[in-house]
């Protein structure tokens, strides 16, 4: 009291001066725990920026050829501590980026102070998290082809299975399972085309864009970018930092787009499986019991999936938001779209790695599906058959619908052959799925090996380790 001040005993040392604890705890933020997922993109940065540095045409030479080689061994040393759980990121270290300097300098002496001339924190994290999407993108297009792949291979299965086609959720048309499965299995082909544009947005490199402005050294952006295996550097370097949040957005609005198709199957699978229709029956294993209700067989995935979807539009919102209004340049804010970016991505993929093993294991339960066919479902068939008669359609939809009761003894497998138009029950073009899917495999097939052969070729090691 009286007017002292209390002299706080709680300041750190780290790497950049003293904080104090509860401002670094704060700040720091997640940091500590979702930098983790990090570590190898940082440290692939780390090298393409020393190996840039060491051919840097300045003398003296910042880095030379035998430093980048050990400052390189370092990094690939960190890579497989991080994989045993030897690395950690403290709270004096803030973030991935420090931490990675602090062993650097522990275990190289002065050459590891060296490592951060010329860059910034900034394009550091920037481009980390574009190497981490690059990956992270690579796995959900496989894993949205995997279902697609899936559901596929049930439409071909059943193409020949009536159900009910529905409008209103109103029995409308015939249709099949076989057009049910592969309209769902399309729309992932579509959300496949949407993650590969985004992914070649992502695929150009921030490095040495520093802290949003450039630095006054003779940077080989262009080598930097090579080095890393990306098909070309940002060009302006403010906007390589003001496109941070931005490129997360639109990824996450792609993978937003995924989660709408799971939707739609996830509300289908729920209604399609209640005893009431009992058109597909769920594998008992990926669902769960009751605790009190000895009969149940709860829907469990399906139902975690309607909810994820709203989780993954959160926070695609939520970088959203965070961007929006900031100024150009770096700002801390941008730390906080890091969670909501992986958390997006880690939910799309979980939820399709499940309706893959859900989907392949799924019982399609014919009589059911047939004893849906209420008579009204072949009215606007048997109208066209009138039409075929050369009645005006006006005039046999106005017949039909005063005999509705005379179409109870329509086939259903026999209408669903009837339709043989471009992608209609019996007109379903395969093989132009296939072409579609094995375009897609291809591609995330070709770009992996790329990825995988840069940071090989950059490391000097065989990535991935395992
Ligand atoms: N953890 C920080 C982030 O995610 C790294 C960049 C920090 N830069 C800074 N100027 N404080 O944004």
């Amino acid at each position: 009291m009286g007017g002292t001040m209390t002299v706080r005993k709680t300041t750190r040392k780290t790497t950049v001066g003293a904080i104090d604890s509860t401002v670094l705890n704060f700040t720091a933020g997640s940091d500590l725990l979702l930098d983790m997922a990090l570590v190898n993109a940082d440290c692939m940065g780390s090298a393409a920026h020393v190996t840039m540095l060491s051919r840097m045409p300045v003398r003296p030479k910042i880095i030379t050829e035998q430093e980048r080689r050990a400052v390189i061994r370092e990094l690939v040393a960190i890579m497989r501590d991080a994989d045993n759980g030897g690395f950690v990121i403290g709270l004096d270290d803030q973030d991935v980026h420090l931490a990675v300097e602090r062993v650097l300098t522990a275990r190289l002496g002065d050459l590891g102070k060296k490592v951060h001339t010329g860059r910034s924190r900034n394009d550091q994290v920037a481009v980390d998290l574009r190497l981490f999407a690059r990956e992270q993108l690579i796995g959900t297009v496989r894993e949205a082809l995997e279902l697609a792949r899936v559901m596929f291979v049930l439409a071909r299965r059943h193409v020949d299975v009536p159900m009910v086609g529905r409008t209103h959720m109103q029995p409308a048309m015939p249709s099949s399972v076989g057009l049910w499965a592969s309209a769902h299995a399309e729309s992932l082909l579509d959300d496949v085309a949407l993650l590969m544009a985004v992914y070649d947005l992502n695929d150009q490199c921030p490095l040495g864009s520093a802290a949003s402005y450039g630095v006054p050294l003779p940077i080989d952006r262009e080598l930097s970018s090579r080095l890393l295996g990306f098909s070309r550097p940002v060009h302006n370097v403010l906007y390589a930092n003001n496109a941070r949040g931005k490129i997360e957005s639109m990824i996450l609005s792609a993978l937003s787009q995924v989660m709408l198709s799971l939707s739609r199957l996830a509300h289908d699978l729920m209604l399609y499986t209640m005893p009431e229709f009992g058109y597909f029956t769920l594998p008992p294993e990926y669902g769960t019991g009751s605790s009190i209700m000895p009969q149940k067989n709860n829907p469990d995935v399906v139902e975690l999936v309607r909810a994820r979807v709203a989780r993954v539009m959160a926070c695609e919102l939520a970088v959203k938001d965070i961007v929006r209004s900031l100024p150009g340049g770096y700002n801390r804010d941008l730390q906080e779209t890091k969670g909501p970016f992986m958390e997006g991505l880690a939910t799309t993929r979980g939820c399709l790695q499940s309706l893959a093993l859900l989907m392949g294991r799924i019982q399609i339960n014919e009589e059911a599906l047939i004893r849906g066919f209420v008579p009204g479902v072949f009215a606007t068939d048997r109208a066209l058959e009138l039409v075929a008669g050369g009645m005006p359609f006006r005039d046999a939809y106005h017949h039909v619908k005063e005999h509705l009761a005379e179409l109870a003894t329509m086939d259903p497998r026999r209408a669903i052959r009837k339709k043989t138009h471009l992608g209609a029950t019996a007109g379903l073009d395969f093989d132009a799925f296939d072409a579609r899917m094995a375009s897609g495999r291809q591609w995330a097939d070709e770009e992996w090996t790329a990825h995988c052969r840069a940071v090989s070729k950059l490391m000097g090691m065989k990535y991935p380790v395992t």
